[in-house]
């Protein structure tokens, strides 16, 4: 039995040089700023979570994520753990509490709960008359505002390491997380990238929510954000490269394992930020599989990940 259950992630924690750069970027990623003090940025999607990125002012660092569990409960078992802090009083935007650990790569783990909600933002929809469902917009005509992606939530972190197998079973035995695939290279026992997901018992949860893969760097690989719809992607697709500032990095293509449509951009410092939308749900009935890198690691459509994504990560 895991020590505890999360429900799900909270948010990244990154620290940049620069934040009027790092807003910049992320308005435009569409995210919307919650607040801003002299070293600190929080930045939101349209859920009613006060924020969902975090950047702490200083050099171009990864330092940790955040997730939420449902109780206090859960807070006062994680205490207990090895090498856990006991609980504390969050102070950042929405308040609420919080266990901090330190993950088997040094990064800081911050579980949290009791955080106070905000208002959702209003959320523009793209209603489409696919082939199968031709009535849904009946009468009404598909007129689209430019502009970025609306970010709804945050929804996965991928870091990279070497030993992942190991690193996987940390965050599996303390937080709870469970496999929905799991890719080997050469003999089958040679797990080289782990898609992990909430336990939520009956309730169907994304695919992956944490996964962390082989390779020469460690550090964090990409943060991804939901965005409602394959129009509101490509709208944000568009504002990114009309920016003319920013890396576009892989996409627009369809993952297999998750079957998200991606795209990933990367922010001035290189860290990786992905948009998605429409993602496979899974309860804690669906077992898990393995397959090969061959199998697994291909897109349904869209181009293969160029290599230089393969090997990224950043300390
Ligand atoms: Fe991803």
């Amino acid at each position: 039995m895991p020590v505890i259950k999360v429900s799900d992630l909270a948010f990244g924690r990154l620290q940049s040089p620069s934040l009027d750069e790092a807003e910049e970027f992320l308005s435009r990623f569409g995210m919307v700023r919650t607040e801003r003090t002299s070293d600190r940025l929080y930045m939101r999607g349209t859920d009613p979570t006060p924020f969902i990125h975090v950047t702490h002012l200083g050099p171009s660092k990864f330092l940790g994520l955040g997730f939420h569990v449902d109780n206090e409960d859960d807070l006062r078992k994680l205490a207990k753990a090895p090498g856990a802090k006991g609980i504390e009083n969050l102070d950042e935007p929405g308040g609420g509490k919080r266990v901090r650990l330190t993950d088997p790569l040094g990064y800081q783990v911050d579980v949290i709960c009791g955080q106070r909600a905000v208002e959702e933002l209003a959320v523009r929809k793209h209603t489409v008359n696919w082939g199968y469902d031709k009535l849904r917009r009946a009468g009404q005509l598909m007129r689209i505002t430019r502009g970025p992606s609306q970010v709804k939530r945050i929804a996965h972190a991928v870091l990279m390491c070497q030993g992942a197998k190991e690193k996987t079973r940390w965050y599996r035995e303390m937080l709870g997380f469970i496999p929905s695939d799991e890719v080997y290279a050469g003999p089958k026992e040679n797990i080289i990238a782990s898609f992990n997901r909430c336990d939520r018992g009956d309730t169907y949860v994304d695919h992956h929510t944490f996964l962390c893969f082989e390779g020469p760097n460690t550090g964090l690989n990409h943060l991804s954000f939901e965005v409602p719809s394959y129009d509101d992607l490509m709208l944000g697709h568009e504002y990114l490269r009309e920016a003319n500032k920013y890396e576009h990095v892989w996409g627009i293509g369809r993952h297999l394992l998750g079957s998200q449509i991606y795209d990933y951009w990367k922010d001035p410092w290189g860290r990786v930020h992905e948009h998605w939308t429409d993602t496979d749900v899974l309860n804690a009935r669906t077992p898990p599989n393995l397959l090969s890198a061959e199998e697994g690691l291909v897109s349904q459509w869209g181009s293969p990940p160029p290599q230089s994504f393969i090997t990224h990560a950043i300390p």
